[in-house]
Protein backbone atom coordinates (compact mmCIF):
# COMPACT_ATOMS: atom_id res chain seq x y z
CA UNK A 1 0.00 0.00 0.00
CA UNK A 2 0.97 3.16 -0.99
CA UNK A 3 2.35 5.76 1.92
CA UNK A 4 -0.17 8.27 0.62
CA UNK A 5 -2.75 5.60 0.84
CA UNK A 6 -1.69 4.30 3.99
CA UNK A 7 -2.39 8.06 5.51
CA UNK A 8 -6.10 8.31 3.89
CA UNK A 9 -7.08 5.70 5.44
CA UNK A 10 -6.09 6.40 8.70
CA UNK A 11 -7.42 9.85 8.31
CA UNK A 12 -10.82 8.21 7.10
CA UNK A 13 -10.82 6.57 10.68
CA UNK A 14 -10.39 9.92 12.14
CA UNK A 15 -8.76 8.05 14.52
CA UNK A 16 -5.29 9.71 15.15
CA UNK A 17 -2.52 8.69 17.39
CA UNK A 18 -2.56 10.96 19.69
CA UNK A 19 -6.94 10.11 20.08
CA UNK A 20 -5.97 6.71 20.53
CA UNK A 21 -3.44 7.09 23.02
CA UNK A 22 -5.34 9.84 24.78
CA UNK A 23 -8.19 7.19 25.01
CA UNK A 24 -5.79 4.53 26.32
CA UNK A 25 -4.23 7.12 28.92
CA UNK A 26 -7.31 8.15 30.18
CA UNK A 27 -8.22 4.51 31.74
CA UNK A 28 -5.07 3.76 32.70
CA UNK A 29 -5.47 6.32 35.13
CA UNK A 30 -8.88 6.06 36.24
CA UNK A 31 -7.68 2.47 36.77
CA UNK A 32 -4.82 2.79 38.71
CA UNK A 33 -3.34 6.00 40.02
CA UNK A 34 -4.18 8.29 42.71
CA UNK A 35 -5.43 11.42 41.74
CA UNK A 36 -2.50 13.37 43.45
CA UNK A 37 -0.14 11.63 41.15
CA UNK A 38 0.89 13.14 37.94
CA UNK A 39 1.05 10.90 34.98
CA UNK A 40 2.04 12.07 31.33
CA UNK A 41 1.69 8.96 29.38
CA UNK A 42 0.55 9.98 26.91
CA UNK A 43 3.45 12.10 26.04
CA UNK A 44 5.85 9.25 27.13
CA UNK A 45 4.00 6.40 24.91
CA UNK A 46 4.21 9.18 22.14
CA UNK A 47 7.60 9.16 22.42
CA UNK A 48 8.08 5.46 23.01
CA UNK A 49 6.15 4.40 19.56
CA UNK A 50 8.37 7.92 18.02
CA UNK A 51 9.33 8.32 14.57
CA UNK A 52 11.43 11.19 15.64
CA UNK A 53 14.24 10.59 18.01
CA UNK A 54 15.91 13.57 18.68
CA UNK A 55 19.22 14.57 20.96
CA UNK A 56 19.09 17.46 23.03
CA UNK A 57 20.88 18.95 25.48
CA UNK A 58 18.74 20.19 28.90
CA UNK A 59 19.03 21.73 32.57
CA UNK A 60 17.46 20.39 35.17
CA UNK A 61 17.28 21.30 38.85
CA UNK A 62 17.80 18.28 40.55
CA UNK A 63 17.82 18.83 44.77
CA UNK A 64 18.15 22.38 44.22
CA UNK A 65 21.40 21.31 42.04
CA UNK A 66 21.32 22.40 37.95
CA UNK A 67 22.85 19.51 35.96
CA UNK A 68 23.02 19.92 32.46
CA UNK A 69 22.08 16.59 30.43
CA UNK A 70 22.54 15.56 26.91
CA UNK A 71 18.93 13.42 26.39
CA UNK A 72 17.07 11.59 23.58
CA UNK A 73 13.27 12.64 23.50
CA UNK A 74 12.08 9.49 24.80
CA UNK A 75 14.74 9.60 27.95
CA UNK A 76 12.22 9.26 30.74
CA UNK A 77 13.06 11.37 33.96
CA UNK A 78 13.57 8.27 35.72
CA UNK A 79 16.46 7.26 33.49
CA UNK A 80 17.95 10.27 33.45
CA UNK A 81 18.12 10.49 37.48
CA UNK A 82 19.81 6.66 38.11
CA UNK A 83 21.32 6.62 34.90
CA UNK A 84 22.09 9.78 33.35
CA UNK A 85 25.53 11.97 33.39
CA UNK A 86 26.13 15.46 33.18
CA UNK A 87 27.65 17.15 29.91
CA UNK A 88 31.09 16.80 32.19
CA UNK A 89 30.39 13.01 32.08
CA UNK A 90 29.68 12.85 35.93
CA UNK A 91 26.86 10.35 36.93
CA UNK A 92 23.55 11.71 37.97
CA UNK A 93 23.30 8.87 40.44
CA UNK A 94 20.43 9.35 42.11
CA UNK A 95 19.16 5.91 42.68
CA UNK A 96 16.67 6.31 45.20
CA UNK A 97 13.73 6.17 42.76
CA UNK A 98 13.22 2.52 41.23
CA UNK A 99 12.80 0.83 38.25
CA UNK A 100 10.34 -1.39 39.45
CA UNK A 101 7.53 -1.49 36.64
CA UNK A 102 8.53 0.98 34.36
CA UNK A 103 4.65 1.81 33.42
CA UNK A 104 3.14 3.91 36.03
CA UNK A 105 1.58 0.96 38.11
CA UNK A 106 4.07 0.56 41.08
CA UNK A 107 4.87 3.63 42.43
CA UNK A 108 8.50 2.64 43.27
CA UNK A 109 9.77 5.64 41.02
CA UNK A 110 8.44 8.53 42.66
CA UNK A 111 9.77 12.08 42.77
CA UNK A 112 8.25 15.19 42.97
CA UNK A 113 8.29 17.70 39.98
CA UNK A 114 7.32 21.27 41.46
CA UNK A 115 5.53 19.79 44.54
CA UNK A 116 3.45 17.55 42.65
CA UNK A 117 4.30 13.75 43.52
CA UNK A 118 5.30 12.10 39.24
CA UNK A 119 5.91 8.57 38.27
CA UNK A 120 9.07 9.37 36.90
CA UNK A 121 9.71 6.53 35.04
CA UNK A 122 6.34 7.94 32.64
CA UNK A 123 8.06 11.55 32.91
CA UNK A 124 9.66 12.48 29.87
CA UNK A 125 13.49 14.20 30.73
CA UNK A 126 12.04 16.85 28.37
CA UNK A 127 9.37 17.67 30.20
CA UNK A 128 10.69 18.04 33.84
CA UNK A 129 13.07 21.27 32.44
CA UNK A 130 12.62 24.55 33.98
CA UNK A 131 10.97 22.62 37.25
CA UNK A 132 12.15 21.75 40.56
CA UNK A 133 12.49 17.99 41.19
CA UNK A 134 13.05 16.69 44.24
CA UNK A 135 14.14 12.91 45.08
CA UNK A 136 14.52 11.10 48.10
CA UNK A 137 17.60 12.19 48.44
CA UNK A 138 16.53 15.53 48.54
CA UNK A 139 14.17 15.36 51.59
CA UNK A 140 16.77 14.74 54.23
CA UNK A 141 18.18 18.66 55.47
CA UNK A 142 22.31 17.48 55.87
CA UNK A 143 22.16 14.87 58.83
CA UNK A 144 18.49 15.54 59.62
CA UNK A 145 15.98 13.06 58.16
CA UNK A 146 12.69 14.29 56.81
CA UNK A 147 9.89 13.98 59.32
CA UNK A 148 8.43 11.32 56.74
CA UNK A 149 11.64 9.49 57.12
CA UNK A 150 12.03 9.69 60.91
CA UNK A 151 8.38 8.05 61.06
CA UNK A 152 9.16 5.01 58.86
CA UNK A 153 12.06 4.58 60.68
CA UNK A 154 10.41 5.22 63.87
CA UNK A 155 7.57 2.28 62.48
CA UNK A 156 9.75 0.05 60.93
CA UNK A 157 7.53 0.76 57.73
CA UNK A 158 9.48 -1.33 55.54
CA UNK A 159 10.61 -5.27 54.84
CA UNK A 160 12.35 -4.94 51.69
CA UNK A 161 12.65 -1.67 51.25
CA UNK A 162 12.55 -1.51 47.58
CA UNK A 163 8.61 0.88 46.98
CA UNK A 164 9.90 2.52 50.49
CA UNK A 165 11.91 5.78 48.52
CA UNK A 166 8.50 5.90 46.27
CA UNK A 167 6.48 5.88 49.20
CA UNK A 168 8.45 8.54 51.46
CA UNK A 169 8.36 10.58 48.52
CA UNK A 170 4.45 10.28 48.22
CA UNK A 171 3.79 10.65 51.46
CA UNK A 172 5.84 13.80 51.77
CA UNK A 173 3.95 15.25 48.93
CA UNK A 174 0.81 13.89 50.17
CA UNK A 175 1.45 15.54 53.29
CA UNK A 176 2.12 19.14 52.01
CA UNK A 177 -1.51 19.17 50.59
CA UNK A 178 -3.20 17.61 53.06
CA UNK A 179 -1.39 17.80 56.71
CA UNK A 180 -3.72 16.34 58.89
CA UNK A 181 -5.41 13.54 57.11
CA UNK A 182 -7.99 10.68 58.36
CA UNK A 183 -7.09 6.99 57.80
CA UNK A 184 -9.11 6.99 54.75
CA UNK A 185 -7.54 9.76 53.28
CA UNK A 186 -4.16 8.94 53.93
CA UNK A 187 -5.00 4.68 52.04
CA UNK A 188 -6.86 7.10 49.17
CA UNK A 189 -3.77 9.41 48.98
CA UNK A 190 -1.27 6.89 48.79
CA UNK A 191 -3.39 4.66 46.58
CA UNK A 192 -0.78 5.27 43.39
CA UNK A 193 1.88 3.35 45.58
CA UNK A 194 2.14 -0.42 46.07
CA UNK A 195 4.20 -2.44 48.47
CA UNK A 196 4.39 -5.72 47.64
CA UNK A 197 5.62 -7.34 51.34
CA UNK A 198 2.29 -5.80 52.49
CA UNK A 199 3.67 -3.32 55.00
CA UNK A 200 0.30 -1.27 54.61
CA UNK A 201 -0.50 -0.79 58.17
CA UNK A 202 3.25 0.58 59.33
CA UNK A 203 3.22 2.90 56.58
CA UNK A 204 -0.11 4.37 57.11
CA UNK A 205 0.56 5.09 61.35
CA UNK A 206 4.49 6.28 59.77
CA UNK A 207 2.10 8.76 57.85
CA UNK A 208 0.18 9.63 60.63
CA UNK A 209 2.99 10.15 63.07
CA UNK A 210 4.62 12.37 60.23
CA UNK A 211 1.64 14.51 59.97
CA UNK A 212 1.89 15.29 63.98
CA UNK A 213 5.51 15.75 63.60
CA UNK A 214 4.95 18.13 60.80
CA UNK A 215 2.36 19.94 62.92
CA UNK A 216 -0.67 18.51 61.15
S1 LIG B 1 8.50 2.10 38.17
FE1 LIG B 1 7.39 3.91 37.78
S2 LIG B 1 5.39 3.47 38.46
FE2 LIG B 1 6.44 1.57 38.69
S1 LIG C 1 8.75 -3.19 51.74
FE1 LIG C 1 9.02 -4.68 50.17
S2 LIG C 1 7.79 -3.92 48.53
FE2 LIG C 1 7.33 -2.60 50.18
Amino acid sequence: MSKEKEKDQTQGTSISRRSFLKGVGTGAVAASVAPSVLIDAETAAEAQMGEEITRAKIKLDINDKAYEVEVESRTTLLSVLRDGFDTSGNRVDLTGAKPICERGECGGCTVQVDGKAVYSCMTLALDAQGKQITTVEGLADGDQLHPVQEAFVQHDALMCGFCTPGFVVAAKSFLDQNPSPSHEEIKEGLAGNICRCGTYPFIFEAVKTASRKMGG
